[in-house]
């Protein structure tokens, strides 16, 4: 497909134009100085343009066979002299690495100098209207990556890291310095494109991701090589592509859940927020869409009860079925508002409704689709062996919120892990003035899907500080192996990797 054909089947660059006005991007203890309605909020206000290096020491040695840098994205500028950003998700993201050997844990983090972080520290003042922040004077962006604030992933890439938002392309890091080196351009037509932050590896070492046009209908569809160079790239037109977040992947399949969110325009003069621009449609469906690998073509779409989903965990096939771990959220927009409430500072106003995981299991011969229920409650960024993707994997591990957290605070607490095999949940708890981000599982070297270590960061909002903690997958429910801890907070963050070897 050439880049007329592309522009062709995405709509033209009008297309792109009108993107550019949604901005897509693609949630009593009291402290001397923090209430708990602040806990969520206040890790921003530690936000610096870099970090370190900073060296800290490990409680207990690492396995000698635990070394790498955990590389992690996230919103971390919400303010400029008197403007703030009131949603998470606007945040001008930050890489942070976490370089951890032996006894010792490196930390340092840098701003993304995407486009738009530029030339607002220039005028020194947020420009453009965000994902969840409208400003009344916001400037009209001609295409989506003058918005873009690189703020939700990374994706290693030999010495670089791809920091990926969601609306627009990816951004070139350095993987050593974290110096931005700039946007990535896979190639002249797809340049531009949307390029999603979640993309898959499968066992054959390919890149897969997606970008979806909100308002457009349509969703690209990127195959890429272990190296990055990209193969090919393909456009499918479906409907309730106005917000997708993540996709599954079996060994012959890509499944998208396209939700019932509808895309509004405004209608009155203004620069509106991204969010403000989708409504839910509870009478609707989510549509389960197929697409077999090879071909690139929709296999199946089936209708089920809608439901909102932000992240899927590992999916695989068992016969005719497509087994898909599924993390269900709560009310989309309920969820929003109480991400909101959080960057505001202020108490959440209403437990979530409650939300749980889930199978969900496709019989490609039926054409029909049920769940099963996996044991975990309120949980979000699940994770699994990596090196088995599109096989089944016995290990998930989520984030989860226990009933010890305070009403108040937004997030998690507690890491937990389900093992397929024997059915057996394992839980550790940071306790209630920590907020847990996302944990992941390394595997060790040569050994059995599932063995090896949990790790991540978690924001200790009672001491201000960013604590890192190592597990392992054997014995989560008996606390960490190691722990380190940051003499600062940083901003909370949403999703990392990590990537084996020294620094
Ligand atoms: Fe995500």
């Amino acid at each position: 497909m050439d880049r007329r054909e592309l522009l062709q089947a995405v709509g033209g660059i009008g297309a792109l134009n009108a993107l550019a006005g949604t901005p897509l991007f693609s949630q009593g203890m009291a402290s001397e100085g923090v209430a708990p309605s602040r806990a969520f909020t206040t890790s921003f206000e530690n936000f610096r343009e870099q970090f370190g290096p900073t060296e800290i020491p490990f409680d207990n040695p690492l396995p000698t066979d635990l070394v790498g840098t955990l590389y992690r994205n996230g919103p971390a500028r919400m303010k400029r002299g008197d403007s703030n950003y009131h949603h998470w998700f606007d945040g001008d993201g930050m890489i942070q690495s976490f370089f951890i050997q032996g006894k010792t844990l490196r930390h340092s983090g840098k701003i993304v100098q995407t486009d738009k972080y530029k030339t607002e520290q220039k005028a020194g003042r947020f420009l453009w209207s965000g994902f969840g922040t409208s400003f009344d004077d916001a400037l009209q962006p001609h295409k989506p990556d003058d918005i873009n604030v690189a703020n939700i992933s990374v994706l290693p890439m030999g010495d670089e890291i791809l920091a990926l938002w969601e609306a627009g392309s990816a951004w070139r890091i350095d993987s050593k310095s974290l110096d931005t080196l700039g946007r990535k351009v896979f190639s002249a037509e797809t340049n531009g494109l949307p390029f999603s932050a979640h993309p898959r590896v499968d066992s054959l070492g390919r890149i897969w991701n997606f970008g979806y046009l909100s308002g457009q209908n349509k969703i690209v569809l990127y195959e890429l090589s272990p190296s990055g160079v990209l193969k090919r790239v393909q456009v499918v037109d479906s409907k309730k592509s106005n917000m997708i977040h993540d996709f599954a992947m079996t060994e012959q399949y890509l499944i998208f859940a396209l939700m019932p969110i509808d895309f509004i325009p405004p209608t009155e003069p203004g620069i509106p927020s991204f969010l403000s621009m989708l409504k839910w449609d509870d009478n609707s469906s989510v549509d389960l869409l197929v697409i077999d690998k090879e071909t690139l073509s929709v296999v199946t779409k089936i209708e089920i009860p809608p439901f909102f989903v932000f992240h899927f965990g590992n999916a695989w096939q068992e016969g005719s079925d497509l087994r898909i771990e599924t993390a269900r959220g709560p009310d989309f927009h309920a969820l929003m508002n109480q991400i909101e409430l959080a960057t505001r500072g202020k108490a959440l106003d209403a437990e979530l409704p409650s939300h749980t995981a889930m199978d969900i299991i496709v019989d490609l011969v039926a054409g029909s689709v049920r769940t099963e229920n996996l044991p975990f409650r309120g949980a979000d960024f699940p994770c699994f062996d990596e090196r088995f993707p599109g096989e089944r994997t016995n290990l998930l591990v989520m984030l989860e919120r226990s009933h010890s957290m305070p009403n108040e605070v937004f997030g998690y607490d507690t890491v937990s892990s389900f093992d397929r095999k024997s059915s057996e949940m394992a839980s550790w708890s940071y306790g209630p003035t920590t907020i847990a981000e996302e944990h992941i599982l390394v595997p060790k070297p040569n050994s059995k899907e599932g063995r090896g270590w949990i790790l991540g960061t978690a924001y200790n909002w009672y001491l201000d500080q960013t604590e890192f903690r190592v597990f392992d997958t054997r014995s989560l429910k008996d606390g960490p192996i190691a722990s380190a801890s940051l003499p600062y907070g940083l901003p909370i963050g949403l999703h990392g990797k990590f990537v084996p070897g020294n620094a």
